[in-house]
């Protein structure tokens, strides 16, 4: 289950500032939407099922602004009743002045529901969300401020939301509750702000706060004033952002994930600026058994990582995948997990993590998000420098997070003397050349469109490889899945004998990853096999390697890349195929069905 978007504003011109910041929040994956305002005193509620942008040009929203200062928008998708107007957010209390948008899935609703029934209170929808505006409501009538009514709501409510809420009765305020799932404000020049990420707030300001748990904001114009849910006080602390909002823009690319595929080696290069002392602090944390957990994505990373920790230091690390963790593991004292995401707040991700640290070990978070659950729960962490990625699919992200793995690889063998200094210089000096490698690929993936015209109408495809590449075969698969809806596997190429070639006919597509290195020889042997059934070949091959191009129905091309590097390189070709596959099938590869960016539920 996936996370949807808040966005709240109290400035000039408040519908058109929340039709954009919601068009901002979109990428995260959403059903139905809606806005609440207060305008002439009266708070204004417009929901309806479906997408952004007809909503906006239904209601005028970017027009008509006159007058109309604060409110909230939302973006959801839906956990508890179907994706209907009645279960848009946000949703409103008994007496129509109360308008509460909450992302989060609530735990005990149910039995909260049922007494607000028996006290009078009518629902009007299937969420769990509704039961917030009956509360606060109860709070108002009791005589609590709307602070403090939303404060004692969320101490009666388990589970995990952000929450924003706007009243008639208090007409230049909105108040945010935070718990698990994120929430940030910002302050402008024009207003205040807040918002489920950062990156919906760029065009407005630079300055914002990251809300934490069982924390209440209350928003004026002025800025936030800052609780805790039991009323005592916090000091804001605010921090200015460098992204400028230009890097969120598609930056002429028609797609986000095209733009961000280009800027895998700037971002390769940023992360390779991480500050040191990060890296040495995480790497003295290395010792003992280490597992590496992460999910879809971010588990390849994982799972290449394991094969190069492997390979150069003999050392044995073992990746889980995170929504496995709980289940497979269960003493873990002395023991270091290392916990990969992009966003920060994937649930499962979480969860391991949680659950590893309540059994003994020392975490440490590698994500992209600086201020995420993930890296204030760990006992250390990693930034990878990808700088936001709005196209679902995980692209530049993946890359930094391998070569954040291979600085920390390498520092942990530097502290523990694992190899001799000379080796250890020359493997620093591959993964500095990485990112030129990564800059050569990209300069020649037109290659790519071609072979995915040949290919886009087939129903399925195998993407096969060996070692460190397995992870590589397993992402391009993902890709091509989750981008173009074609059926992929990547197995490791030893197993498609045991039962997977069963599926191989005339035209069956199979993608190689087969570089020039030790296994070239078996793969070929796979190739061949699959060959012999009538499969297509398509291979990604070092450059010049003239035999497999005889082999291969198609073939790209690249740079000799060390082993330990293999997917950092060899997965660019995979993520074009995947991107021009699904344009090729008329789909928008930012925006797959069925999946949002962060997936912040279990
Ligand atoms: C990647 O393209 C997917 N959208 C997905 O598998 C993603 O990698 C996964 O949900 C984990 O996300 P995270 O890195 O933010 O934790
Ligand atoms: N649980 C709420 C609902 O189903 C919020 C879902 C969301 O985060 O979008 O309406």
């Amino acid at each position: 289950m996936l996370l949807c978007g808040i966005f709240g504003c109290i400035s000039s011109c408040a519908p058109r500032v929340i039709a954009d910041g919601l068009k901002r929040l979109e990428y995260r994956g959403y059903d139905s939407v809606g806005v609440a305002f207060i305008s002439g005193g009266k708070l204004v509620l417009e929901k309806d099922k479906g997408m952004i942008d007809p909503f906006v040009r239904r209601l005028g929203l970017s027009n008509m602004s006159a007058g109309i200062e604060i409110g909230i928008g939302h973006t959801r998708w839906a956990t508890h009743g179907a994706p209907c107007k009645e279960n848009a957010h946000p949703h409103l209390d008994c007496t129509g002045t109360i308008a509460v948008a909450h992302n989060g899935v609530l735990e005990n609703f149910l039995e909260i529901k049922e007494a607000l029934i028996k006290r009078g209170h009518r629902f009007a929808s299937t969420t769990d969300t509704e039961i917030i505006p009956h509360l606060i409501e109860e709070g108002i009538q009791e005589g609590l401020s709307l602070k403090s009514a939303a404060a004692r709501a969320a101490k009666m409510i388990r589970g995990s939301m952000a929450i924003a809420v706007l009243s008639s009765a208090q007409p230049g305020t909105i108040v945010c509750v935070k718990r698990e799932s994120p929430l940030v404000i910002g302050v402008g020049k024009n207003g205040s702000y807040c918002a489920s990420d950062i990156a919906a707030l760029m065009p407005y300001t630079d300055t914002i706060l990251q809300l934490e748990d069982d924390q209440v904001a209350t928003i004026t114009r002025a800025g936030p004033s800052i609780e805790t849910i039991d009323g005592k006080p916090v000091k804001p602390k605010f921090t200015k952002v460098r992204w400028d909002a230009g890097m969120a823009e598609r930056g002429g690319y028609p797609h986000f994930m095209l733009k961000e595929m280009h800027e895998q080696p700037i971002a390769l290069r940023d992360t390779l600026k991480l500050p040191s002392a990060f890296l040495e602090r995480a790497s003295r944390m290395m010792e003992g058994r280490v597992y590496l957990t992460g999910s879809g994505t971010s588990y390849h990373a994982c799972l290449a990582s394991s094969y190069a920790f492997s390979k150069l230091f003999c050392m044995d690390i073992r990746p889980v995948y995170s929504s496995e963790f709980q289940d497979l593991l269960c003493d873990l004292r002395g023991n270091t997990v290392i916990g990969v995401s992009q966003s920060g707040e994937t649930a499962d991700t979480l969860g391991a993590l949680r659950h590893a640290k309540s059994k003994g070990a020392r975490v440490i978070g590698i994500t992209n998000t600086l201020s995420s659950s993930i890296t204030a729960l760990s006992d250390t962490y990693i930034c990878t420098q990808g700088g936001p990625e709005i196209g679902v699919a995980a692209t530049k992200t993946f890359l930094t997070q391998l070569v954040a793995m291979d600085q920390l690889m390498l520092h942990a063998a530097s502290v523990a003397n694992k190899l001799p200094e000379g080796v250890c210089s020359k493997l620093f000096e591959q993964l500095n050349g990485v990112p030129s490698l990564v800059e050569r690929v990209i300069g020649q993936l037109d290659a790519v469109r071609p072979i995915a015209q040949k290919y886009f109408s087939r129903r399925s495809a195998y993407f096969l490889a060996r070692g460190i590449n397995v992870a590589t075969a397993m992402e391009g698969a993902l890709k091509l899945k989750e981008l173009s809806y074609m059926h992929a596997e990547g197995y490791p190429a030893g197993e498609s004998k045991h039962g997977p070639i069963s599926l191989v006919e005339d035209g069956f597509l199979c993608v190689f990853i087969a570089p020039n290195d030790s296994s070239r020889g078996r793969i070929i042997g796979n190739m061949m096999e699959m060959k012999a059934r009538g499969a297509k070949i398509f291979a990604v091959i070092t450059e010049g390697d003239k035999e497999l191009k005889l082999i291969a129905d198609d073939t790209f091309e690249v740079p000799p890349v060390p082993e330990f590097l293999n997917p950092v390189v060899y997965t660019v070709p995979l993520q074009a195929f995947a991107y021009h596959v699904a344009v090729l099938r008329g789909l928008d590869p930012d925006k797959p069905r069925n999946l949002a960016k962060s997936v912040t539920v279990m």
